[in-house]
């Protein structure tokens, strides 16, 4: 599935924060969207924090005021370079999320945004696994993404949005349980907090 829109707002980064800018407004903006899954907990400038699938940095820039040991890792080279140059005060990494190159329990904070609804099924596993791994005992791994709307009003606008720019791991994600997910592999998973009508889930879970 997805259009030729997918394509081109990975190709032009100002159509993808244009998009992103357009869809955070269900949640009173791009500003609060980007910090949604980070509310209540306290970054200390040391902490090590990791920006899963960081893309062009565009949760990095809020990340890094936080912390300066902010560590953003993704799988495309051109996301990367646009993060390097978004986003300077990150460390990046090129690889991918289901084999990271980090010793175990090195992260305080590990941290994605939208990016797990584009992961099959069995990656999805390893790459929690791999979250599980790179955490320290007590670490939090924060994320947000899409979740199926709870209001029906939302299904027209979040179908179309899927059916435009997103594949079908993202119509999975809809009827993945990753509360339940998270804890199968240890984490301590709080109650997911739901916006957007249900659209959007945030979930807080501690290793
Ligand atoms: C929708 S973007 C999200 C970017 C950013 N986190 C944000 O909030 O806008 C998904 C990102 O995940 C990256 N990605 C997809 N599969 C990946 C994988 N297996 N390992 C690492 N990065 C991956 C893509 O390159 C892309 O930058």
């Amino acid at each position: 599935m997805a259009t030729i829109l997918r394509d081109w707002s990975y190709r032009y980064q100002w159509l993808y924060d244009g998009i992103s800018r357009l869809a955070a407004f269900s949640v009173g903006g791009e500003a609060r969207f980007r910090q949604l899954a980070l509310q209540g907990l306290t970054i200390n400038s040391d902490n090590q924090v990791l920006d899963l699938c960081c893309g062009s940095g565009q949760s990095t820039q809020f990340l890094v005021k936080s912390s300066q040991n902010v560590t953003g890792l993704d799988a495309s080279p051109l996301s990367l370079r646009r993060a390097q140059q978004n986003v300077p005060e990150a460390a990046y990494v090129e690889a991918f999320a289901e084999k990271m190159p980090f010793a175990d329990n090195l992260f305080d904070v590990v941290h994605t945004s939208v990016a797990l609804h584009e992961m099959q099924s069995e990656q999805l596993q390893k790459i929690i696994n791999e979250v599980y791994r790179v955490l320290k005992p007590g670490g939090m791994f924060t994320l947000v993404d899409f979740h199926a709307p709870t209001n029906p009003i939302f299904w027209p606008g979040v179908s179309l949005f899927l059916l435009l720019f997103e594949t079908q791991t993202a119509w999975q994600l809809l009827k993945t349980d990753l509360p339940n997910l998270l804890t199968q592999i240890g984490f301590k998973v709080g109650k997911p907090t739901l916006y957007a009508g249900g659209s959007l889930q945030v979930i807080q879970a501690r290793k």
